[in-house]
């Protein structure tokens, strides 16, 4: 049963307008000549503009947020997943040398000798060479020098370095003119690269 009292109810149709009328209202569309049902609408008429402003608020809100609270933008880095693969080499990681032992001496004397332009040494910054041997593991190795050089310890390595020459004849490595103590030194470095 739809009665003329259960429509009122609901919310009053009302009857056209006059063709001025409707056209000044921006939410009527349809005709001029259509009842106007906008009293029955579940949502104002303006609903839809608070809603497509309240999202474009919300948007700017969240882009500035995202942008403001990125890590990177304070510290100037991209964030990025940490580096699984951890320190790209052992080189990079030198023996720990503890202050005042000749070991420890030996490190601060080799980046003022030749030795890193041509040697690639675990714990010498910048030791990074390739005309010689990788000096890592030296001390582990019976024999120095292609197998030419017996490495029984550390005088053999001292040796080695103060007159490579006079151990192997023509070899690539040239007298670099150490002091016994700087030799002494040296070695005792090169001792720790096991
Ligand atoms: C001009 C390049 C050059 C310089 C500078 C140099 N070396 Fe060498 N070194 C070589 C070469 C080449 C070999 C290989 C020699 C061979 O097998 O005949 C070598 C071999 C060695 C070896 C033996 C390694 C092995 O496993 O056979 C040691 C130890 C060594 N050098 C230490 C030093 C130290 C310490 C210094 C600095 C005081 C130094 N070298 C400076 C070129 C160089």
């Amino acid at each position: 049963m739809h009665g003329e009292a259960e429509q009122t109810a609901a919310g009053a149709l009302v009857p056209p307008k006059s063709s001025s009328e409707s056209l000044a209202n921006p939410f009527l569309t349809g005709g001029t000549g259509l009842h106007d049902h906008s009293d029955r609408d579940p949502f104002g008429r303006s609903a839809g503009l608070w809603a497509g402003v309240s999202g474009l608020v919300l948007a700017l809100v969240l882009g500035v947020a995202l942008v403001a609270l990125n890590p990177a933008i304070t510290n100037g880095k991209a964030g990025g997943t940490p580096n699984q693969l951890g320190q790209p080499a052992a080189a990079a990681a030198g023996p720990a040398v503890e202050p005042g032992t000749p070991a420890f001496d030996g490190a601060q004397l080799i980046p003022t000798k030749q030795c890193p332009s041509c040697h690639t040494i675990p714990g010498i910054q910048g030791a990074t060479g390739t005309v010689g041997p990788n000096l890592a593991g030296v001390a582990s190795r019976s024999k120095i020098a292609g197998g030419a050089v017996d490495n029984k310890g550390p005088d053999d390595i001292k040796g080695w370095i103060l007159d490579p020459p006079s151990k192997k004849p023509g070899t690539a490595m040239p007298k670099i003119g150490l002091s016994d103590d700087e030799a002494t030194k040296i070695a005792a470095y090169l001792e720790t690269l096991k």
